[in-house]
């Protein structure tokens, strides 16, 4: 982000989105976009230095959105399981968002990795198969992504504002993720649903990188619109899980299972023809997000 520069940043009480809006805000004036369903979001954001705006993407007035923000990090998304609601807050809200920020330098629509067909272990370019991948645990997920996808493309072509569509793969850090709900997982001796098709192979991407990287996906925008693969070095979730084993003593448990989301490692080639490859390592990582959220269960 460039000095004076104002965002607005969707999604900042999310996993994702509230540790870059609390580094952002140190710096940029930052506007943070949604809801504010559960109590205490608000202030919590507001105490970030973050001007909260109160909006429902789904059917909101985005009047409230000023029409002079210089960047967007479009990071919302509603999992309700109503088809009807989250493809209007997921796919026409993004959209109306690409409009109301039509005069915006770039603007970032985080998408995701569920948005690909399962395909076996192997590394999936850009323009791999799409499919309804996460049904089995949010039934309107991976639909409602790729229809925000479409929807960000047709607005950044209708509306000319330059766009990137990132994929994310497995984010996690102090805020928690995926290998965190595993280790709850472990801990309370529940099964971890594994794909029969080994290794379950993602790209876990750490919130230090996820911050770093976003001012060159920002430069890298266009119209119409870049959609890049967004992911750290690949490893699986036996492998994590083994990791998070040595570094805590517990067990996982897999179950196989067809319905698990299989492997959906990405194709990092693009990513790293914009950015500068991950920094931090996911064992390293890993490890950093247990002694932030559970450090008595560290050995
Ligand atoms: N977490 C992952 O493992 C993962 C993996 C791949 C991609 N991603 C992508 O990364 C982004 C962030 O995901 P996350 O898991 O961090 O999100 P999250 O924790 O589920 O948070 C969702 C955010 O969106 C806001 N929101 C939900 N419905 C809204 C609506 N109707 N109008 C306005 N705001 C709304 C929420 O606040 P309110 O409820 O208060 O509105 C919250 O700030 C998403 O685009 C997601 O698809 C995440």
């Amino acid at each position: 982000m460039r000095d004076g520069e104002t965002i607005l940043l969707t999604g900042p009480t999310s996993q994702v989105g509230l540790p870059v809006a609390r580094e952002l805000a140190k710096r940029h004036r930052v506007l943070g976009l949604a809801r504010f369903s559960k109590g205490g979001d608000r202030e919590r954001v507001e105490a970030l230095g973050v001007e909260p705006i109160a909006v429902d993407l789904a059917d909101g007035d985005l009047g409230l959105v000023p029409e002079d923000v210089d960047v967007v990090l479009h990071f919302a998304v509603v999992k309700s399981g109503d088809f009807d609601y989250d493809l209007r807050a997921n796919a026409e809200g993004a959209a109306r968002l690409v409009s109301r920020c039509r005069r915006a330098r770039a603007f970032l629509h985080v998408s995701s990795a569920g948005v690909y067909a399962h395909a076996g272990p192997v590394p999936l370019a850009e323009d791999a198969r799409l499919g309804d991948n996460h049904r089995s645990l949010m039934p309107t997920y991976s639909i409602s992504k790729i229809a925000a996808e479409s929807a960000v493309r047709f607005a950044a072509r209708e509306f000319g504002v330059p766009t990137t569509i990132a994929r994310l793969s497995v984010p996690y850090g102090d805020e928690g993720g995926w290998p965190w709900f595993h280790l709850m997982m472990m801990k309370s001796g529940a099964p971890i649903p594994i794909h029969p098709q080994g290794p379950n192979r993602y790209n876990p991407l750490h919130e230090d990188d996820v911050l770093a990287q976003i001012p060159g996906l920002l430069d890298a925008a266009t119209v119409p619109a870049t959609t890049v693969n967004w992911g750290g070095e690949p490893a699986s979730i036996e492998q994590w899980c083994a990791w998070l084993a040595e570094l805590t003593g517990l067990e996982p448990r897999f179950e196989e299972t067809p319905d698990a989301f299989g492997s959906l490692e990405v194709d990092r080639t693009r990513l790293h023809g914009l950015v500068a490859p991950a920094a931090v390592g996911w064992k390293d990582g890993i490890r950093r997000l247990v002694q932030a959220r559970n450090p008595e269960m560290l050995r």
